[in-house]
């Protein structure tokens, strides 16, 4: 049975920073940004936003009622939950008003898990072939004012439909799972910001890409030349890079350059998002469908990386006419307005994060479709 990504849509906030005028701000060198990381741009969230209203606004994009009628689970991927108890795909199924006989669950891995969603997601459709599942990736990536990792937030949600007889991509069966218990980014319960050894994680995703990629040629004899491209988890521009160059080392032959050119093509959104933690690696894949040179029937890798740490490397294969089944994601980018630096400071420290008081918040500026107005007896509104 052919299994696979369906259809795919991206939602962000209406607000972002020029990480130049970051630069400036924190007085270091523009080009360290926009060169050295790789980036250009970042989402900017208002208190009126976070990972259900985000994670909705996506899903929103791709349904329509016949498509809604067969959808059996909603696996919200998250590592920036608005609840330790309760699912966020709760709040989302209502906002999008799917019916009660649908599950609905939040699944966690660091950035990895929207992966291991799409996996679960193909046996529950290979069981029942009637079924689709929704599962959406969300999260606001937050590491502070004035900290390293700050240049590499971001924020957004990446939702797709997986079902059989997929649009976009149908996946193919061997996926390479690789997991170990370190500490390279973890944020505990009582921290609002991400806590990170930056270089040491940069290190251990790329030992994760060798191994998952290096397991995957064993597993099928497939080498590099056999894909048309691969698209990265980005958590900043340059990572993708990083991982890709770990395996092409000084080739310059044809395949080496296709490969490259096609990475520039899944970079061009994340440069202007920043780091979607959950649904970067699904906006890459968008960026490159949306940018790169490719045909139907070409293999493309996918490798997800979640610190804490796990990582995955799978394929699929392009399908006829899978331009026609994602959201536009030039258009919404271009519809954003900039906020200054200062703006922006303020906004990071308005967000809901850990209040625990009644709030209300003003969102006659947010024209995304939903909002969250504030917080009333520990519920949010
Ligand atoms: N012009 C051009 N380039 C410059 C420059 C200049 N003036 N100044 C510096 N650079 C380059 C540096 O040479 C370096 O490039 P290379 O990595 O290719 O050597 C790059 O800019 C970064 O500079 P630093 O090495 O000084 O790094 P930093 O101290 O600013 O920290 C970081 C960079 C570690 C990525 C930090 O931003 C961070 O901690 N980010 C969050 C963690 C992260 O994203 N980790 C990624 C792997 S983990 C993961 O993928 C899960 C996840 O989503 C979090």
């Amino acid at each position: 049975m052919r299994i696979g990504i369906d259809r795919m849509a991206f939602a962000t906030t209406n607000d972002y920073l020029d990480l130049v005028e970051l630069a400036k701000a924190r007085n270091v060198d523009p080009n360290k940004y926009t060169i050295g990381i790789g980036q250009d741009q970042q989402a900017v969230v208002p208190p009126t936003q976070d990972i259900v209203t985000l994670g909705a606004a996506a899903a929103q994009k791709l349904l329509t009622p016949a498509l809604m009628k067969n959808i059996s689970t909603l696996i919200v991927a998250t590592e920036s939950g608005i609840d330790n108890s309760k699912a966020a795909a709760i709040y989302i199924k209502r906002l999008l008003g799917l019916n009660d006989f649908v599950r609905t669950v939040e699944m966690k891995e660091a950035c990895y898990s929207a992966t291991a969603g799409i996996q679960f997601a193909r046996g529950i459709v290979a069981l029942n072939p009637q079924e689709t599942v929704l599962v959406i990736a969300s999260d606001i990536a937050r590491y502070g004012l004035d900290t390293p990792g700050e240049v590499t937030q971001g924020a957004g949600a990446v939702a797709m439909l997986i079902s059989q007889n997929p649009h976009i991509l149908n996946l193919e069966d061997t996926t390479v799972p690789y997991s170990k218990d370190i500490m390279d980014f973890w944020r505990p319960l009582y921290a609002t910001e991400a806590l990170v050894d930056g270089k040491y994680s940069t290190n251990v995703y790329i030992d994760f890409f060798k191994q998952t990629f290096t397991r995957y040629q064993q597993l099928t004899g497939r080498d590099l030349a056999d894909f048309a491209a691969i698209a990265f988890h980005l958590p900043f521009t340059k990572m993708g890079k990083k991982g890709l160059e770990s395996l092409l080392g000084e080739r310059k032959d044809e395949v080496a350059s296709r490969l490259r050119q096609q990475l520039k093509a899944s970079q061009i959104y994340s440069r202007k998002v920043g780091n979607l933690y959950t649904g970067s690696l699904y906006l890459s894949l968008m960026s490159l469908l949306q940018n790169g040179n490719l045909n139907v029937g070409d293999r493309i890798g996918l490798f997800s990386y979640g610190s804490g740490a796990e990582g995955e490397f799978y394929t699929g294969i392009l399908e006829e006419g899978y331009q026609n089944y994602m959201s536009n994601v030039e258009m919404d980018l271009a519809r954003r307005h900039k906020v200054s630096v200062a703006k922006y400071e303020q906004l990071f420290n308005n967000q809901l994060g850990m209040k625990s008081e009644d709030v209300e918040f003003d969102d006659r500026n947010d024209p995304l479709p939903f909002v969250l107005k504030g917080q009333k007896n520990h519920q949010r509104i």
